[in-house]
């Protein structure tokens, strides 16, 4: 299957007009790779319109999407508008909206839900907070528990929508990424808890300062099926060496069993 690469812009560039050149600028990349993965960039709610405009190739991500479809909710941009506008991924419960701005796991199950059944992608992030030592034992439970709660009641038809992106918290903003072996190691233990809680095929992505010189390292794990990637999706230089090794090693898919 071809790898997903998700750039995470976050609250980033400053204007219309950076966010414009920029996506045009990887759009310009894609075209030239030879067997490209999926990419997607998740702009500012602000610039999607904008983004779309100048994008083919690349696919549209949101950072967030609210529950409800329509109505009094100040502030909020819902699923149903992105999916209006072509937004294709919605990123999920990602540690930061957890930290800063108290996302719960019930909240997230609800996104998650809104997200599947407008026939978006959600990309549901989950992570531990801090790694003591190798030893995986705590990570994995963490995990589990997040996972578990996020995709409560998630109804069958509905589940071949899920993408999750493993992101170790420690590892997030960052030049220390997980190493490719504990982020495979994680992954593999992801798909299979989603075995068991029945998400038999789910694309399992790796997040956390993922950066030019070591995507390649990441993608020579074939658990890995892509990246979300934070920082280095606003330099061109990194997330085109990012993109180029997407191709290189071919996934080996999700779990089937
Ligand atoms: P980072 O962010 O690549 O800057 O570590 C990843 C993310 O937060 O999705």
């Amino acid at each position: 299957m071809k790898r997903i690469v998700i750039g995470n812009w976050k609250c980033n560039p400053g204007s219309v007009q950076e966010s414009v050149a920029l996506a045009e600028a990887i759009e310009g990349i894609l075209f030239r790779i030879t067997n490209p993965p999926e990419v997607a960039i998740a702009p500012p709610f602000l610039f999607l319109d904008a983004v779309r405009e100048s994008v083919h190739d690349v696919v549209l991500g949101a950072q967030d999407a609210f529950w409800a479809p329509l109505g009094a909710y100040t502030g909020e941009i819902s699923f149903r508008q992105l999916k209006n506008l072509g937004v294709r991924y919605v990123l999920v419960g990602h540690s930061e909206r957890r930290a800063h701005l108290g996302e719960t796991n019930e909240l997230i199950r609800q996104k998650v839900l809104a997200v599947a059944k407008a026939g978006m992608r959600p990309v549901l992030c989950v992570g531990e907070k801090k790694r003591e030592g190798k030893n995986l034992r705590a990570p994995r439970a963490f995990v589990k528990k997040q996972l578990t709660e996020c995709l409560l009641d998630i109804p069958a038809p509905l589940r071949a929508k899920l993408v999750v992106a493993y992101e170790p918290v420690w590892a997030i903003g960052g030049t220390k990424a997980d190493t490719p072996a504990d982020a495979a190691e994680m992954i593999l233990y992801i798909k299979e808890e989603l075995g068991k809680l029945g998400f038999p095929a789910v694309p399992v992505l790796y997040g956390g300062s993922v950066h030019g010189q070591n995507a390649k390292g990441l993608f020579k794990e074939q658990v890995i099926d892509g990246v979300l990637v934070g920082g280095a999706s606003l330099k061109l230089k990194d997330f085109r060496m990012i993109m180029e090794a997407a191709t290189e090693v071919p996934a080996e898919g999700p779990k089937t069993s």
